[in-house]
């Protein structure tokens, strides 16, 4: 085993369209993205690392609300639109602010369309849906002709356009200029019946015959289990979470500098939220989060950052042949062996937590096999030449998980 992306390239590479992150323009980051962002990312990796063709669209809530946001912003403020010069709409509108801010995440996206992009196409797909009598009116408002329950509500009784509307013109979009085999939605478990209509409403409207699935997860609170608040009773930006985060880590780690710190950041935020189920609701305890020991972003960055220095150290003292391996060698081996079956896991039921746990088996396996026996004490070059060969196989799964996971190594702890 190599544990490297040659060996897991599938034979039949899948073209995947993945729609995450998701944000409205109208309001900076809030802490309810971070899900979308990480689960989303980890699953844009791993298909990358496998060779599928997967490709991002971060599905801005450009249309709507977040435009009537902007607009009382404006008007609260007393500020005139046609004056305003577009430094000045920097400062008051978030959109030109987003990329910067999902930068410091480290989140990229291929493409950055919003739900407005398709505002055009969708008259000619309602009246095309009409004449193949796919939709019929209802109290003014339209519904699909399919018989479910509740009815599927296609646009407004005063001709206004739904989120359906806009996700199925996306379809359609999409189909015709990203065509895909399988489309991904990372999105909040509470719009669950939103996207049970919306893939029932593309079957039925003969839209397409791709795969599509709802990648579901369950909610982050704060420590004591309630929804992530500012003190005004707004949710809590995203950018105040990771200054708090960073703070926290600065305490224990104050020779650090500002770009370690950052990775180390973010490195807590995304590998807290991937340990456990996507499902499963969670509670921000920042304590152990971002503790230096357990299950944490810190403790998998410490290890690899001591396999790496051992490495460069010993580099020139390798040679060829390898001994047995002795017992805490041979646990750490055969956990590394079974890197190719959690990533397969993760991929079929795209669950990151199953890469994330098995990162801290081989990073706490690592340091017990590190402490055993010290590098500096052996005696014969076959002795330090098997703990580097090990010491390199793990380097290699380690930084290969924390890719699939979308965590940065560091270079120093
Ligand atoms: N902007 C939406 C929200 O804030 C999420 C969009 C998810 N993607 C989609 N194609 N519906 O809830």
């Amino acid at each position: 085993i190599s544990n490297t992306n040659e060996e897991f390239e599938t034979t039949k590479p899948k073209n995947i369209l993945i729609d995450y992150g998701g944000p409205n323009i109208g309001k900076p980051l809030h802490v309810g993205h971070i899900r979308t962002l990480n689960i989303g990312r980890s699953l844009y990796n791993m298909n990358n690392f496998v060779s599928n063709k997967i490709k991002s669209d971060i599905h801005l809530g450009d249309w709507g609300m977040p435009v009537a946001q902007i607009i009382t912003y404006l008007d609260q403020n007393n500020l005139n639109a046609d004056e305003l010069s577009a430094e000045d709409f920097q400062t008051i509108y978030p959109k030109s602010a987003l990329k910067e801010d999902l930068n410091i995440f480290g989140h990229t996206f291929d493409y950055w369309f919003g739900e407005s992009d398709v505002n055009d196409l969708i008259p000619d797909m309602i009246e095309e849906l009409k004449e193949k009598q796919l939709v019929k009116e209802d109290d003014g408002a339209l519904v699909s002709s399919e018989d479910t329950d509740p009815k599927i509500l296609i646009t407004k009784s005063d001709g206004s356009y739904l989120y359906i509307t806009t996700d199925l013109a996306t379809t359609l979009y999409r189909q015709r200029n990203l065509p895909y085999d399988e489309a991904i939605y990372v999105v909040d478990k509470r719009q669950s019946l939103h996207f049970e209509q919306l893939f029932k409403s593309i079957k039925y409207f003969g839209f397409n015959d791709s795969k599509h699935e709802h990648i579901a997860y369950g909610t982050l609170n704060d420590a004591k289990g309630n929804p992530f608040k500012t003190r005004d009773g707004d949710t809590k930006p995203l950018l105040d979470l990771f200054e708090e985060v960073k703070e926290y880590i600065k305490k224990f780690n104050d020779e650090l500098n500002d770009s370690t710190l950052n990775t180390l950041t973010n490195s807590v935020l995304t590998y807290s939220d991937l340990l456990s189920n996507r499902k499963t609701d969670y509670k921000f305890d920042l304590e152990k989060f971002a503790s230096n020991t357990g299950k944490t972003g810190i403790y998998v960055q410490y290890s690899q950052v001591r396999a790496k220095k051992l490495l460069e150290r010993f580099e020139n003292e390798k040679t060829a042949k390898l001994r047995e391996f002795n017992e805490a060698e041979s646990n750490l081996v055969r956990e590394l062996f079974l890197f190719g079956i959690y990533l397969e896991q993760c991929l079929k039921n795209y669950e990151p937590h199953h890469l994330a746990n098995f990162l801290y088996e081989v990073s706490n396996l690592f340091n017990v096999f590190y402490e055993d026996e010290k590098f500096t004490d052996l005696k014969d070059t076959e002795s330090l030449n098997t703990k580097l060969f090990v010491t390199n196989l793990f380097l290699t799964t380690v930084h290969n998980t924390m890719y699939c996971l979308g965590i940065k190594p560091v270079d120093e702890m």
